[in-house]
């Protein structure tokens, strides 16, 4: 049985009294006995305040990237050791904003990724086509390419473990176009075949979330799907009530 997980990536957005009133009303309200795992990925400076609000209750909370180095001369970056101080237990790695806008590039997600898997960390890597991937029928070939540069590190294979991967077609990213459940599907069941090339066990207790314009509306319709164990969660995971509902249709139907 795998453990469901609904993540909320708040991007750029937030401020001290957001992150308050968005934490409290998430505490108060969330069904404690729930399967599903809840987490939020605040903006870096919100850490400390989130980890504050979030003590003691049952979602966890995560940074939205990290540097592939541990430490030295970079200025502006964040280090994995500094996450842990933080007592986050996840990172987004490999957004689609953090490829394109940033061009980070697979090699680097991958040390990222692996960085982040060797400090205790567990990495959700982002994997995703744009739309002239997808119209020129090209949306399995670059999953692979994403998926390839850190499961073909076979001697970090135990690294693997930790990781979660979030399947986030480019196009449906704070667009409100959603791939329909069966596109959402095919492409999860290509990861988990894929990723059973390496490691069958792997393959079959490995979370894959799915993201792009998940709401409330249309979650239920997604999480119905054998192999989509839950969502990232962009826009709508800024609004408690509507997170809550998500959080809540991923514990019945992931
Ligand atoms: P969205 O973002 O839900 O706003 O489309 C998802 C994401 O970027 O992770």
């Amino acid at each position: 049985m795998r453990k469901p997980i609904v993540a909320g990536n708040w991007k750029m957005y937030g401020s001290t009294a957001m992150v308050k009133e968005l934490l409290t009303s998430l505490t108060e309200n969330i069904d404690k006995h729930s399967k599903t795992e809840a987490v939020v990925f605040p903006p870096y400076v919100y850490l400390q305040q989130a980890a504050d609000l979030l003590q003691g209750s049952t979602i966890h909370w995560g940074a939205q990237n990290v540097s592939e180095y541990l430490d030295g001369a970079y200025t502006g970056e964040i280090s994995v050791k500094m996450l842990n101080d933080f007592n986050c237990e996840y990172v987004i790695v490999g957004h689609s904003e953090r490829r394109t806008i940033f061009h980070e590039t697979d090699q680097q997600i991958a040390e990222k990724f692996f960085t982040a898997s060797r400090q205790g960390l567990n990495p959700i890597l982002c994997v995703g086509e744009t739309l002239n991937q997808r119209e020129s029928e090209q949306t399995f070939e670059v999953v692979a390419a994403q998926l390839e540069s850190v499961f073909a590190k076979q001697e970090n294979s135990a690294l693997l473990k930790n990781g979660v991967i979030a399947y986030e077609p480019v196009w449906a990213i704070g667009t409100g176009v959603t791939a329909t459940p069966e596109q959402a599907q095919e492409v999860h069941a290509f990861i988990r075949k894929f990723v059973e090339k390496y490691d069958k066990t792997l393959a079959q207790n490995l979370r894959i979330l799915y993201g792009g314009s998940v709401k409330s509306s249309n979650a239920q319709q997604l999480f119905r799907m054998p192999d989509i164990d839950g969502g990232l969660i962009g826009g709508a995971s800024l609004h408690a009530k509507e997170f809550l509902e998500i959080i809540s249709l991923c514990n019945s139907y992931c």
